[in-house]
């Protein structure tokens, strides 16, 4: 079984993301063979400027590696090393129909948001359809908003497999159900666009500081509390063992037990849950080159998978 996913290089990984996507994408890098790369080309749509995109893609290579990909388990590839996957999106772009891409949840979202698009985010998830067929993939873990992107996914490829044969797999989306969805510091979802993360590789003063401020109401320290509404509880399941849960919650039922205490708590298991992580990217950090090798090895194995499918489809279309 092949397993692929791609994530974005945008913005710093926050512990949303760690609990929501990556930590599932550990436990699968054991199930199968998984391809994950980094996607630059997507990044590409919302014009970052090229200094920003080259550093974007560099830290989330880095800080994947740190979370625990593991590059001999993993191919593990820059999306735009292998630049067939373009080929390929023009190739599909010729069985996609307009209205397939004009019905796309994120792209009318983004409009909305007053977004001025350009052809890119149009056809984004033909390049996203590309991805995924290039290495005839099985299983693609993603988030549920991108749900429908997997549907077009597989839309296109039994239109394209209708039209020239069967060259492409029909993949699978994974949406993990059992990932709840983490809070933010406020209590909304957590998430960059509100504001309300806690980073999953910061500055301890930092990390302390934003756990200092998880927003809870304002009962009295002497007072007892409800710990089942309280997003300082609900952060703390996250990273605590089921009885130190217990332990939190019967204090705060108790009395006598403040806020400020739980935060403190909570601080210092967040920082030790992430502790060997941290030491792993400090160790990667140190040594730049053996990432770009860890890449270019992943793009050589990515590469020689593309090459099998390109020259299916070109012989299929009739390039050949
Ligand atoms: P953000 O909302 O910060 O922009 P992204 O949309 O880039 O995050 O999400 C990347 C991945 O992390 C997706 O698979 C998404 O489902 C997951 N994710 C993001 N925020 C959360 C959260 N608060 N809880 C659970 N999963 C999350
Ligand atoms: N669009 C995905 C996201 O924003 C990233 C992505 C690009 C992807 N290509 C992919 C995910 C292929 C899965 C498979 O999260």
């Amino acid at each position: 079984m092949r397993i692929l996913t791609g994530l974005q290089p945008s913005g710093i990984l926050h512990i949303g993301n760690y609990f929501g996507a990556m930590s599932q994408l550990l436990e699968l890098q054991q199930k199968g063979e998984t391809f994950l790369f980094v996607a630059d080309y997507h990044a590409m749509t919302t014009s970052p400027k090229s200094d920003d995109l080259r550093a974007n893609v560099r830290r989330l290579a880095l800080d994947l590696l740190a979370c625990g990909v593991d590059p001999d388990k993993v191919v593990f590839f820059r999306q735009s090393d292998v630049p067939a996957v373009t080929e390929l999106m023009w190739i599909l772009n010729n069985v996609t129909p307009l209205g397939l891409l004009e019905r796309a949840h994120s792209y009318k979202d983004k409009i909305a948001k007053g977004f001025s698009p350009n052809t890119g985010l149009f056809t984004y998830p033909v390049l996203m359809a590309a991805d995924i067929l290039l290495y005839q993939s099985d299983l693609v873990p993603v988030g549920k908003d991108q749900k429908q992107h997997l549907e077009i996914t597989r839309d296109l490829a039994i239109r394209f497999n209708n039209e020239y044969g069967d060259v492409f797999t029909i993949p699978e989306g994974y949406i993990a159900s059992s990932v709840a969805v983490v809070p933010g510091i406020d209590g909304q979802k957590m998430s960059k666009s509100y504001n309300n993360t806690i980073p999953l590789f910061g500055k301890e003063k930092e990390i302390r500081k934003i756990v200092m401020n998880v927003v809870t109401d304002c009962t009295p320290l002497e007072d007892p509390k409800d710990p089942e509404n309280c997003n300082v509880v609900a952060l703390y399941k996250l990273v605590a063992t089921p009885d130190e849960v217990e332990e939190m919650k019967a204090a705060y039922r108790a009395g006598n037990y403040g806020y400020g205490h739980a935060k403190q708590a909570l601080f210092a298991k967040l920082w030790e849950y992430f502790e060997p992580m941290r030491e792993r990217r400090a160790k990667w950090e140190a040594d730049p080159d053996a990432i770009e090798d860890v890449l270019r090895e992943g793009a050589r194995r990515a590469g020689e998978e593309a090459a099998k499918t390109m020259d299916k489809v070109r012989r299929a279309v009739g390039l050949r």
